[in-house]
């Protein structure tokens, strides 16, 4: 098929929820795509923090394949043992005690929602209250818009749901002054990422952890975008020193299988019991094939050693380019989530990056471009993405 004539496809039977480029891209190879005209680009998008062990990785294609003719799904009323055997890897490397699957980042976060409201029923007298944070984004469904801290994604949706407060991200004064006798917990992102690559200071989840500890309510990480090795350590929490009670996963996980999970502590698991929540497809066979796949690779294949190193480089290099580029007013990143805020919006110097080979994408108010590459990048890719980079700032 010819790609004008896919798109036309496309946008007359697929609904129109996106706002796509024209391009239309066929297959993938490590850090980079190619369209259906075979043109090459380097892939600094990643599927959107997904597919971080870089497209068509062997060891998850073949995890898939194997699975695929002995036994691609079964209810959750029994059990498998690739569910078991990935629950164990995720328990084992984190704070957590229990894993509940599920299929995105937005059905963990609604997961993580509904486990609180019933911990708070259960444990804290009734309380049902979350605080979510001003600029964060926590998916698509309607208990996860109204958590979203940001008007644009609640316009038309109304009623959104009851018991939620907002409070400023990466300030413990207005957090505080934000709980009442009605909250249940602290639901945020270690990094906002779709708000603009926002890193709060250092001590900023600590002190959260604190303020939650003082008031007996939960805290609960939202890395749906930064788990899984973007931020150089397996989950972003590792750098703070402290471990929330619940933390919710997704993108990374499956390199593109399509997965998510809710992990927490044995004292919060226990308020949901059989029958307070489930998912058909949550932790079939062959999505935790693949995610055991990822897992093993990143720690076999030094991933998280080199989102850290290869990290450095691109955050130096997009400096250097602030240098001489007045558009550019901050640059700012951990391990391999790098933001780029500019003066002016980014959408130009996106389509400009695509014409010439390098896919990026924008957050924040459009204004940031982001930088979330594969982890498995090398110098030159960076040093490609770069001149690129460059060339398009050099022509607006
Ligand atoms: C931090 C965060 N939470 C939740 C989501 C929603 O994930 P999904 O699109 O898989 O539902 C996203 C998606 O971008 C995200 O970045």
């Amino acid at each position: 098929m010819e790609t004008k004539e896919l798109i036309s496809l496309s946008d007359k039977y697929v609904m129109n929820t996106y706002k796509r480029f024209p391009l239309a891209l066929a297959r993938g190879a490590g850090a980079r795509v190619w369209d259906m005209d075979g043109k090459e680009y380097l892939d600094m998008t990643a599927g959107i923090a997904v597919c971080s062990l870089g497209h068509a990785h062997p060891a998850v294609i073949a995890a898939i394949q194997q699975q695929a003719e002995v036994l691609m799904h079964v209810s959750n009323l029994y059990y498998t043992e690739p569910q078991a055997c990935y629950a164990r890897l995720l328990v084992e490397h984190s704070f957590a005690d229990k894993v509940f699957f599920c299929n995105s980042g937005a059905e963990a976060n609604e997961a993580a929602i509904k486990l609180a409201r019933k911990y708070g029923h259960d444990q804290l007298g009734g309380r049902y209250e979350l605080i979510t944070m001003k600029d964060s984004f926590h998916g698509r469904t309607m208990a996860t818009i109204t958590a979203t801290g940001q008007g644009k994604f609640q316009v038309g949706f109304a009623p959104l749901l009851e018991g939620f407060k907002y409070a400023p991200f990466n300030n413990l004064t207005a957090l505080e002054g934000a709980i009442s006798e009605k909250t249940c917990g602290v639901l945020l992102e270690p990094i906002q990422a779709e708000g603009g690559v926002r890193i709060p200071d250092a001590h900023y989840l600590k002190g959260v952890r604190e303020i939650c500890d003082r008031h007996g309510i939960l805290m609960m990480l939202d890395e749906v975008q930064v788990g899984m090795g973007r931020t150089g350590t397996l989950f972003a929490y590792e750098d703070s020193g402290v471990h929330p009670d619940i933390m919710t996963l997704a993108k990374a996980m499956g390199n593109g299988f399509p997965v998510g999970a809710l992990l927490t502590t044995d004292k919060v698991a226990a308020a949901f019991q059989p029958g307070n929540h489930a998912s058909t497809f949550g932790g079939t066979p062959l999505a935790m094939v693949a995610c055991i796949a990822v897992f093993e690779a990143i720690q076999a294949e030094g991933v998280l050693a080199n989102c850290r190193r290869i990290g450095a480089y691109f955050l130096n290099r997009l400096r250097l380019l602030q240098e001489y580029c007045p558009q550019i007013t901050d640059v700012r990143g951990r391990g391999l989530i790098l933001g780029m805020e500019l003066k002016i919006d980014g959408t130009e110097i996106v389509k400009k990056c695509m014409e010439k080979g390098l896919l990026i994408i924008t957050s924040g108010a459009g204004n940031v471009l982001r930088f979330v590459p594969p982890l498995i990048i090398t110098e030159q890719d960076v040093d490609q993405a770069l001149d690129i980079l460059e060339e398009v700032f050099k022509e607006i």
